[in-house]
């Protein structure tokens, strides 16, 4: 309520229908462990079965495209042992849910910058891409040594080479134009950018592309979160009111 008036602050709006992309910052796993007495990895690993039930969920309630933060192009700091145990991680992931990602119709895509990544995952990242690359049911990436600066950048050298190559006039050159050199350039923005863990930042998560997002933050540690509450964090962005800069009408 508006002080004094008894007028609520937010006019009555519609609600939003459920939103078509959804991109999470699994964040959590280290804590979740140290909880339990038990080493990090071990809260990585009980959160890439969780991976597999929100993936599961997105269809049914009406989400297309989900994109997940994996690995930032700063978790390079963390201990040796914690990042050769999350790349082989990712690598028995990718080997042990392929078949059920090709037969439950998830298409699957990478983002981020390869070239620091192990010849043998980025070969199963690729093997990934083209195995799954006529599904439709839901569209999911997985941001693997991703970071949305590094990304930018390195889509600036490429629509720079482009200029130097005489095929984009520098003086066309829009948003819509460095967009099309992003690793996301065939995805949608995201609508809901979910961080579970209780920390209230974006790590450098789809800096361009959550421009107009709507953000919700949520204590639950990413080991701990479940279809419920991916559909209570549903059901709190069907309440907001996305204005992209115009006034309510
Ligand atoms: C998120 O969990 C997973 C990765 C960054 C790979 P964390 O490992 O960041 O867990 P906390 O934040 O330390 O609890
Ligand atoms: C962001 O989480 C990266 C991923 C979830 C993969 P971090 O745990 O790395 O972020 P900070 O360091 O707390 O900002
Ligand atoms: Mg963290």
């Amino acid at each position: 309520m508006r002080a004094g008036t008894g007028k609520p602050i937010v006019g009555k709006h519609e609600e939003q229908a459920s939103p078509k992309h959804v991109a999470i910052i699994m964040d959590g796993n280290g804590r979740w462990a140290q909880a339990r007495g038990k080493p990090r990895l071990f809260g990585h690993h009980a959160g890439a079965q969780r991976v597999r039930e929100i993936v599961k969920a997105c269809p049914e309630l009406g989400v297309r495209y989900l994109t997940i933060f994996a690995f930032s192009t700063e978790n390079w700091k963390r201990t040796q042992a914690e990042v050769s145990g999350l790349m082989k991680l990712f690598r028995r992931y990718m080997m042990d849910e392929a078949r059920a990602l090709i037969s439950s119709g998830v298409r699957i895509r990478f983002i981020g910058d390869r070239i620091k990544l192990d010849e043998t995952l980025v070969a199963l990242m690729d093997e990934l891409e083209l195995l799954t690359c006529d599904n439709d049911v839901v569209h999911l990436t997985v941001a693997l040594n991703y970071g949305g600066r590094d990304e930018v950048a390195r889509a600036t050298k490429r629509l720079c080479r482009e200029v130097k190559a005489g095929r984009i006039d520098p003086e066309s050159v829009d948003g819509e134009t460095l967009a099309r050199f992003l690793d996301t350039y065939v995805l949608p923005d995201p609508d809901l950018v979910i961080r579970t863990s209780g920390e209230a930042r974006i790590s450098n998560f789809l800096l361009w592309q959550s421009a107009y997002s709507e953000y919700v933050f949520v204590d639950t540690l990413w080991p701990d979160f479940t279809r419920e509450e991916l559909e209570q964090v549903l059901a709190t962005f069907s309440t907001r009111e996305r204005r992209f800069g115009t006034v309510p009408g």
